[in-house]
């Protein structure tokens, strides 16, 4: 199925994928927070924002002047203007070529967290990033994080060395599959895990001038190697 169909049927549940990685997901907006260096006046974007807890969190710690979310499960975006009130949440998707005339720019930050891009079909990440560039003012920062393919503290070394194997073979990678049990029925829908080199080609590709891209444990969330956790990274519009 559609990522959206997938996450419009997921919304309810999705508290189970954030109790399995809160240690994770608190780190990374820790590392978010870390970024904004007391600034508390700036304009906040949050693409593929989910449920919206995450954004609200981040809300109450930046204190930013303007939120603006976009989401293109219709489920998602009704929880998030539920749990974050102050935030303009359309449903828009990314690489949808009306994003950038829908809502005004000028941010100082945008953030894309848990695979967002994952879902984006490939053909559009990079001109999905190009807009996610073109609402950063210049100076703005982006913060993304994605699952890392060679993540073998996750997904076992065996899995892994397949991966780094396949990809020689198929330069694009294979997807995966994401599964959500609904009551008697599994939900399935194809999502990307992201190799390091590739998150920083990408970025590059879309204009980023200044990327730099760090490892956290998908349990813990502390810092790691290349090999131990998920990919987060942090891209400067110059
Ligand atoms: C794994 S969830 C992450 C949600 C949230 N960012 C978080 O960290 O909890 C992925 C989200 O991306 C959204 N999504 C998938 N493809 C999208 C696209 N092309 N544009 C905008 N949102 C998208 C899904 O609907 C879902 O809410």
């Amino acid at each position: 199925m559609s990522s959206r169909q997938f996450y419009d049927a997921y919304a309810s549940g999705y508290e189970s994928y954030v109790r399995r990685h809160a240690g994770y997901l608190f780190a990374v907006e820790k590392a978010i927070i870390e970024v904004s260096n007391g600034r508390s006046d700036i304009a906040l974007l949050d693409v593929g924002t989910g449920t919206g807890e995450r954004l609200q969190r981040l809300v109450l710690e930046l204190l930013p002047n303007r939120v603006t979310a976009i989401d293109n499960s219709r489920e998602m975006v009704a929880l998030a203007r539920r749990n974050c009130p102050v935030a303009d949440v359309r449903t828009l998707a990314l690489g949808d070529p009306e994003l950038s005339s829908a809502i005004p720019g000028g941010f100082d930050l945008v953030t894309c967290l848990s695979n967002v891009l994952g879902h984006v079909p490939r053909d559009l990440l990079v001109p999905g990033l190009r807009q996610i560039r073109s609402l950063l003012k210049p100076g703005g920062t982006f913060v993304l994080d994605v699952n890392n393919r060679y993540n073998a503290a996750s997904y076992g070394g065996g899995r892994v060395a397949r991966n780094i194997i396949r990809d020689c073979v198929l330069p694009r990678g294979r997807s995966f599959t994401a599964a959500y049990q609904a009551g008697d029925e599994v939900l399935r829908t194809q999502v990307h895990l992201f190799r390091p080199a590739e998150v920083i080609a990408l970025l590059r590709k879309s204009g980023f001038a200044s990327v730099r891209v760090g490892f956290r444990d998908y349990a813990t969330g502390e810092e790691c190697g290349r090999f131990a956790g998920s990919i987060v990274a942090k891209a400067v519009r110059i």
